[in-house]
């Protein structure tokens, strides 16, 4: 029987430093996008796919989104008294009571593999799991975590999502060894590596940061040596589940921005600026006479 997939892992305990100094005493998964945190984005994501325990595995900074998916008592008061009943509703609404946020510390930053592995005594042997990174925020008509659980239900396999990248761009990712699926539809991986230099590359396929996980991968993260950059690697876990258990590539619909990075922070912006739905007419005409400037102040 092909089991539900109720938990998902949020690893956010990474140092940020691109963004310094905004990153500096904030994580950078609570930078926001225009007034909306980025890991909301993935909460709420995850949230739309059927999760009910969200688990988090923060770092030292990290204790403000630990305060942004609980309740704030004094906030709800004082916005209620000022008649903003509708923000204080959509505040409580952030996690609805049927879902649970549990909390991991990984004290040291040993890599994603290991900060995975730190959700270990919540995940049963045999469960299979979300995991997201909330740095690729995924815009999608359906959400691509729910595109991926619904394919999970028919085929009761791991997978991971994965799009095309500019050749130059593969040493920046987990590179797949498979043929290239259709959009919507599965391909079995052969092989997986990490960041890989471009001439060693398998294909331009790219991991992004979605992955449904056996359970079985955690004893196989806790015994994993470091990987590239000396870091316990989940790519180099996954590669070993490849042969126990078989791994798919996923390939999505929708479009990934790389919050990570500056550029796919201020794309995302910009996005979702011109998206949005109280202002967007207005910002595109602002747009447009910023381009017939010479660069703005
Ligand atoms: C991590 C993974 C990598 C994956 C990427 C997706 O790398 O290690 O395999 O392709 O996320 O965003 P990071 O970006 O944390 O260096």
């Amino acid at each position: 029987m092909i089991r539900p997939i109720r938990k998902a892992i949020f690893p956010v305990a990474g140092l940020g430093t691109r963004f310094l100094p905004a990153t500096k005493a904030q994580p950078k998964e609570m930078l926001p996008i225009i007034d909306k945190p980025i890991i909301q984005f993935a909460v709420e994501e995850a949230l739309a796919a059927g999760i009910t325990h969200l688990i988090f595995v923060i770092g030292r900074t990290k204790r403000s989104i630990a305060d942004h998916f609980d309740s704030n008592p004094e906030l709800d008061t004082a916005l209620r008294q000022k008649g903003n009943h509708e923000m204080a509703d959509l505040l409580n609404s952030i996690v609805p009571d049927s879902a649970a946020c549990i909390y991991f510390r990984q004290s040291e930053a040993l890599g994603l593999g290991h900060a995975v592995a730190c959700a270990a005594p919540v995940i049963a042997p045999d469960e299979p799991f979300a995991v997201l990174l909330a740095d690729d925020l995924m815009r999608a008509r359906t959400p691509v975590l729910k595109q991926m659980i619904d394919c999970y239900q028919q085929t009761g396999r791991s997978m991971v999502a994965v799009e095309d990248v500019a050749p130059q761009a593969v040493s920046s990712y987990g590179i797949v060894d498979a043929d290239r699926p259709g959009i919507g539809q599965l391909a079995a991986m052969r092989g997986i590596v990490e960041k890989p230099a471009r001439d060693e590359a398998p294909s331009t396929q790219a991991v992004v940061g979605r992955y449904i996980l056996d359970g079985s991968i955690m004893p196989l993260l806790k015994a994993q040596a470091p990987g590239k950059g000396g870091e316990i690697q989940l790519t180099d876990a996954i590669r070993q589940l490849i042969q126990t258990h078989g791994v798919d590539a996923f390939r999505y619909e929708g479009q990934r921005y790389d919050c990570g990075s500056k550029l796919g922070f201020i794309a995302c912006t910009m996005a979702s600026a011109l998206a949005h739905p109280d202002f967007g007419s207005e910002v595109r005409e602002m747009m447009h006479n910023m381009l017939a400037q010479d660069p703005p102040h």
